[in-house]
């Protein structure tokens, strides 16, 4: 049976790579997306839909003209700096039209929803281990506290409804379809491989590193990079495991979706020297407020309970998929 899912945000860059992987797995993708920061022609198969989170009424009409199975909720803002200029702004997308989404739901009687966590929700912790999902959340920034209070309002749900629900924390997000048919077309760009690459790319002059006095090995911030495509094949587990819960009751898990081995920002930067063959400036500024040293998962729930396993989350691959989209002949 050929299941319809309703991807809310699925214009976006993980939603749309998403969408792909659902074709590609036999569901049937139908976007909703208020085109924020999305782009229509990003949605490269299902049904489109443009529209508001908040918009409860139109969510329903939805649901029910194309006889939704189940969610996957990708639509967000996401830009850290901006949320602490504008919480309210974040709190409103992120956390109230999440209640609209919850209540759309229940009217029309969905049980099944895939969350987009981060692992910003960690914030700093006091050591260097890798991240377990059974660690307390401690967001530094508005835009992490917006993920958190909706980790708190599905779990609340869960407690007292049908509703099953995964948490995804993804690490940081990179790369590109394999095929350049899709990329990340952030704007403004914040996020680093894409602002390195430009900058290999003769697109920028130079790269500032935020800081390099952090207690790491070489003094910059570590990260846990996840190739797009894994994350995408990540939420197809991630339904098909909610799927599997046939009973009545109310499930709420998070789940971390990383490698497991982190990267500096130094390390980065060579990697695209090498993939790129180019040379190119590299400054160092202060430190952001709130960057924590390093974060890496531990990716073993994952593991065990999706049977997820990165498959092009290699540093090189990431970036050479993320080089080919960027280099991609223009359209026409
Ligand atoms: N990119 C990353 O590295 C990363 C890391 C961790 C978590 N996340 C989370 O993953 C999700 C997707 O991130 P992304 O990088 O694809 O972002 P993105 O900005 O490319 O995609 C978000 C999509 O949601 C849509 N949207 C936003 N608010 C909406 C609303 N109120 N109604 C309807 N549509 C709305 C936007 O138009 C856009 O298409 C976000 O929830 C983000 O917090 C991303």
């Amino acid at each position: 049976m050929t299941r319809n899912v309703l991807v809310v945000g699925g214009a976006g860059f993980i939603g749309s790579h998403t969408v792909l992987e659902l074709m590609e797995q036999d569901f049937n993708p139908v976007v909703y997306d208020n085109l924020s920061s999305g782009y229509r022609d990003a949605v490269l198969t299902g049904n489109f839909v443009e529209g508001e989170l908040e918009d409860k009424d139109r969510l329903v009409e939805t649901i029910l003209k194309f006889d939704i199975s189940s969610v996957i909720h990708f639509a967000a803002l996401i830009e850290a700096g901006e949320s602490v200029l504008e919480p309210l702004r974040f709190y409103r997308n992120n956390v109230a039209s999440t209640v609209s989404l919850l209540e759309a739901m229940q009217s029309a009687g969905l049980n099944r929803l895939v969350f987009s966590s981060t692992a910003a929700v960690y914030g700093n912790q006091s050591s260097d281990q890798l991240l377990h999902e059974s660690l307390a959340m401690s967001p530094v920034n508005p835009y992490g506290r917006t993920k958190a209070a909706v980790e708190a309002l599905l779990q609340d749900v869960a407690d007292s409804s049908a509703l099953k629900t995964v948490a995804l924390r993804y690490f940081n997000a990179g790369g590109a379809d394999s095929q350049a048919r899709l990329g990340e077309r952030h704007d403004p760009e914040t996020h680093l491989i894409p602002l390195v690459l430009q900058t290999a790319a003769g697109r920028r002059e130079q790269f500032s590193i935020f800081g390099d006095d952090y207690p790491t090995t070489d003094g910059t911030c570590i990260r846990d990079y996840v190739h797009v495509t894994d994350l995408a094949k990540g939420h197809i587990a991630a339904l098909k495991h909610l799927f599997s819960l046939d009973d009545d009751d109310g499930f709420y898990q998070p789940i971390n979706l990383g490698t497991g081995k982190g990267f500096s920002v130094r390390e980065v930067i060579e990697a695209v020297r090498k993939v790129t063959g180019e040379d190119f400036e590299v400054g160092v500024s202060d430190r952001r407020p709130g960057d924590p040293a390093q974060l890496v998962s531990d990716p073993g729930r994952a593991r065990e309970i999706l049977r997820w396993q990165p498959e092009r989350s290699s540093l090189y691959t990431i970036i050479e998929d993320a080089w080919r989209y960027m280099r991609r002949p223009a359209p026409g």
